[in-house]
């Protein structure tokens, strides 16, 4: 494994001279970031040794390297989700490569479901903890001294420095944000309403299928992680309507440009 990633960060050093600090992976329609990117070199995950592919429709598949508002960033577009069949290890890959490369900070979207009944669709939730419902864990076997511990402390997942400096951005910026528990589960299929009673029961505010690995993977490797939830929709038994994935999209695209702003400019204070 420690080779492997060695190998495709080497590639990535190759291809693109800039060293940035901060990743930004976008969730599911929230692939307008990009635009904000300039002096972009795009590299599709196909074209990097040892990367993963991604499948779902809606996630291009491709890093694209370059400037936000001055600042050099790696932004994922596309990630892996462990519904598509990837193991945790796949999953999880593209944090190695993280840190390999010197990255320092992952901001971290995705689209979910609200299980709070103050959120409404479109609402931006800035993550302040997770619960973990893959029933696995990407940390699972060996474990290589070289990345991180055998046991990695969790309390400060979602660095509380980070979501300090993006309030006081969002309020600058005159945006409205929540702030709550995103719970991850591995999916393809939405919750039973049964299911959301017992995830609101446990104390979540947003449920989602992707984020937990990435995020146990980053503090494990001792990266600083932010991360923002679109809620596109109400989970199942608060929601009007059964769910569909063009409406998700839909929706995270509308509240993109919300989300572009916010991180463009929180990146600026990093
Ligand atoms: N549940 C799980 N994942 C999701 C949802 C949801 O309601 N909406 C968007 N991603």
């Amino acid at each position: 494994m420690f080779e492997r990633v060695v190998e495709t960060t080497e590639y990535l050093r190759n291809k693109v001279g800039n060293r940035p600090k901060i990743a930004i992976i976008l969730g599911s329609g929230l692939g307008g970031m990009v635009d904000y990117v300039e002096n972009k070199i795009v590299i599709p995950y196909h074209e990097i040794p040892n990367f993963p592919i991604s499948t779902v429709s809606g996630h291009a598949g491709e890093l694209v390297f370059g400037t936000v508002n001055g600042v050099e960033v790696l932004v994922m577009k596309g990630r892996f989700h462990y519904y598509e069949g990837y193991d945790m290890k796949k999953v999880t890959y593209p944090q190695y490569v993280f840190k390999e490369f010197g990255i320092e900070t992952m901001i971290v979207s995705n689209a979910a479901g609200g299980a709070n009944k103050n959120y409404v669709p479109g609402t931006l939730m800035i993550i302040n903890d997770h619960i973990n419902l893959f029933g696995t864990n990407p940390l699972i076997g060996p474990n290589d001294e070289r990345f991180g511990p055998r046991f990695p402390d969790m309390s400060n997942t979602y660095s509380k420095d980070l979501i300090n400096k993006a309030k006081i951005v969002a309020e600058k910026l005159n945006i409205k944000y929540e702030e709550g528990v995103y719970l991850g589960s591995s999916g393809p299929t939405y919750e039973t309403g049964a299911e959301v009673k017992m995830m609101m029961a446990m104390g979540a505010d947003a449920v989602g299928m992707s984020t937990v690995p990435e995020s146990i993977v980053a503090n494990y490797l001792g990266i600083k992680i932010l991360g923002i939830s679109c809620i596109t929709n109400m989970a199942t038994g608060l929601a009007t309507k059964p769910h569909a994935h063009e409406d998700v999209v839909d929706i995270a695209n509308q509240t993109g440009e919300r989300f572009c702003k916010w991180i463009a400019e929180t990146i600026k204070e990093l």
